[in-house]
């Protein structure tokens, strides 16, 4: 199958130029002007603007809390991001039974995905406990099963204590790996979670104020202090949301610690006085962290712009407003965390970003699609627009103008966190490995078609 895109705007992270793309076998062959030859399929994309497709690392498909599910599994999910003008998702899978070993939620995660993705696909290893033999495996998980990054909470029920930690970090920076920490004081949190419900004070905005921003501040300059003690290991900071702990990456990196952040359009765009409303609304945004002040906001605009954060990805993590998020209702720690947004990013990130001038096209490019692949081994096959990549590309018509509503949207879940928003241009195409798998806001694709991604490690690429 041949497909040439032509006469569009081609962004990359370092470029933006009229021309065409001819995409044979799935694989980018050739970027120029004017590309002759035969074709299967050819594209006009006249007045639209082509990015690579879109890197999401941080989504929660099939997610089982104990109290309740997610709405989305690998077909709901992936189709969703298909249509938002993303390509390849990066999901964390979540805890297995006590004491399990990082294969046996893999195998899970594989049944998973397979028949059911519609993008391609990867894992990031869960750490729920530390032992040899966990540690022993991270070789296993990386040299075998093409897992290079490994998540582990310093919250939660299997939250992981610093010593352990250490441990973790010497082992995958001997191993070239990634550790992904979701960074926020435990101690902290459960001291004002409970003085607050002992006042009777339950409502979501409480869920916030148990989470203050010196919880994440503290936490992520923890964690550079122990990589520290771990003799260096590359570092990545997942749904960063403060300005606090953002100054101590910026800090540390000066130094030349190898500490990488993330963050989410929700930090971006949403601000905490959303819980300051009827639970029913508020309960919509009870996710951990929460949402922040608007100066918090502008930092994390800043942190982009200046490249102190690397990646905006969704923590895609969909609980009914109308079901499971009621729980939260009378009490807000019943609440199961987080929120839909895997389709919403591109689109967000487009039109709040870009066509608002808080940051180019080419950013981006940088935040949504390169800087994912690269730090988490998948460059340049994703990512990239260049000869040898996947034919994975995202066509978005600057022109198009849509208000996000979830009946517009393809989660399984029965709200959107941005209902209303106004955007200007919009993802019109999305193209997977040569093959257009959606147009117009419609997922045409078969199920199942997604690929697991065998990952490198970071230094293997770069
Ligand atoms: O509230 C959130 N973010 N839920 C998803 C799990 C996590 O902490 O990333
Ligand atoms: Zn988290
Ligand atoms: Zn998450």
């Amino acid at each position: 199958m041949r497909t040439l895109i032509k006469n569009g705007r081609i962004a990359t992270a370092g470029d933006l130029f009229y021309g065409d793309i001819a995409i044979d076998d799935g694989i980018i062959k050739e970027i120029g002007s004017r590309l002759g030859g035969c074709f299967d399929n050819i594209i006009d994309a006249k007045d639209k603007i082509i990015l690579p497709g879109g890197v999401d690392v941080h989504t929660h498909f099939n997610l089982h809390t104990g109290r309740a599910v997610a709405g989305d599994d690998f077909f709901t999910g992936t189709a969703a991001a298909a249509c938002g003008g993303t390509t390849t998702i990066v999901d964390h899978m979540g805890f297995g039974p006590a004491n399990c070993s990082m294969e046996h939620q893999l195998r899970v995660y594989h049944e998973y995905a397979k028949d059911k993705a519609v993008v391609d696909y990867s894992f990031h290893g869960v750490i729920q406990h530390v032992n040899e033999e966990i540690l022993d495996q991270l070789a296993v998980m990386i040299a075998d099963e093409g897992i290079s990054s490994f998540k582990l909470y310093m919250t939660y029920d299997y939250r992981i204590v610093d010593a352990d930690i250490i441990r973790v970090m010497k082992r995958l920076k001997a191993l070239g790996g990634m550790l992904t920490v979701h960074a926020e004081n435990h101690e902290i949190i459960e001291h004002l979670r409970e003085e607050l419900l002992s006042h009777g004070n339950k409502e979501p905005l409480y869920h916030a104020l148990s989470r203050p921003d010196y919880c994440e501040g503290d936490a992520v300059n923890r964690l550079i202090s122990l990589a520290a003690a771990a003799g260096g290991v590359l570092l990545y900071i997942v749904h960063l949301t403060t300005e606090k702990a953002l100054r101590h990456i910026e800090n540390a990196s000066k130094s030349g610690a190898k500490v990488y952040a993330e963050t989410c359009p929700q930090y971006l765009l949403l601000d905490e006085d959303l819980y300051r409303q009827e639970a029913d609304e508020a309960l919509k945004y009870v996710l951990s962290p929460p949402l922040r002040t608007k100066r918090n906001l502008e930092e994390l605009w800043r942190g982009i712009r200046e490249g102190s954060i690397m990646t905006v990805a969704t923590d895609h993590c969909p609980f009914s407003i109308s079901l499971d998020k009621q729980r939260g209702k009378e009490d807000f720690s019943q609440c199961p965390n987080g929120l839909p947004g895997v389709e919403e990013r591109i689109p967000l990130m487009f039109s709040e970003g870009v066509m608002k001038g808080r940051i180019s096209i080419n950013k981006l490019v940088e935040v949504c699609c390169t800087n994912p692949a690269k730090l988490f081994g998948m460059y340049p096959k994703k990512g990239a627009l260049m000869p040898g990549s996947d034919g994975d590309v995202t066509i978005i018509d600057p022109e198009c103008e849509v208000t996000l509503t979830c009946q517009g949207l393809h989660s399984n879940v029965d709200y959107t966190a941005y209902e209303g928003f106004k955007l200007k241009g919009y993802p019109v195409m999305t193209i997977s490995r040569g093959e257009v798998i959606v147009k117009d806001n419609e997922f045409i694709g078969q199920r199942g078609r997604g690929q697991f991604i065998k990952r490198k490690i970071m230094g293997e690429i770069l």
